[in-house]
């Protein structure tokens, strides 16, 4: 089976539907800042307060690398800001984007603490989104609109997509 790669932008839902794909499905499961996390022994916060976001996307790269035999893979929302890491994910498998609106988003991550990049103000976050929007929507295999609908909606939408 090809990995099927989940991208969306911060709070879009990637590792809550891919957890629940992956159980339902009887597939493996990996969440790439959850590896990064475990492999560096560091927050993510962290490394980006350490060390800067260039070395976060190192580790990213690194990551989505050495998670290539897994068959269901959440992703960081800044996932596509290198080519080499499309490039991988396009050989391997299937890139599903969680498309949520920047309202939705904002609600979701309202309170959100452990984000580097949803700690700027409004104008920046909304400039990130429209820009990664465009990345997400042009590397994308397939695209789900999530506003709106359930877990099990948006999982049946992929089932239905994969099968
Ligand atoms: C990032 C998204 C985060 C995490 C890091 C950077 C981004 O992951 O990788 O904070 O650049 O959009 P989530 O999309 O899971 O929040």
């Amino acid at each position: 089976m090809q990995t099927i790669y989940l991208i969306g932008f911060m709070g879009s839902g990637k590792s809550t539907i891919g957890v629940r794909l992956a159980d339902k499905l009887g597939k493996s499961y990996v969440d790439t800042d959850e590896f990064i996390v475990n492999t560096s022994q560091q927050k993510i916060a962290d490394i980006f307060k350490n060390f800067g976001e260039d070395t976060f996307r190192n580790y990213e790269t690194k990551a989505i690398k050495e998670v290539s035999n897994y068959e269901v893979v959440s992703t960081g929302g800044g996932i596509v800001e290198k080519s080499d890491n499309l490039q991988i994910m396009k050989n391997n498998g299937l890139i599903v984007y969680l498309h949520a609106s920047f309202d939705e988003i904002s609600n979701r991550l309202e309170k959100d603490q452990t984000r580097p990049l949803w700690k700027s103000n409004d104008e920046e976050k909304l400039k990130l989104y429209r820009r990664r929007l465009s990345m997400y929507k042009q590397y994308a295999d397939h695209i789900v609109h999530t506003d709106g609908k359930t877990v099990d909606d948006i999982i049946q939408e992929i089932e239905n997509y994969i099968s």
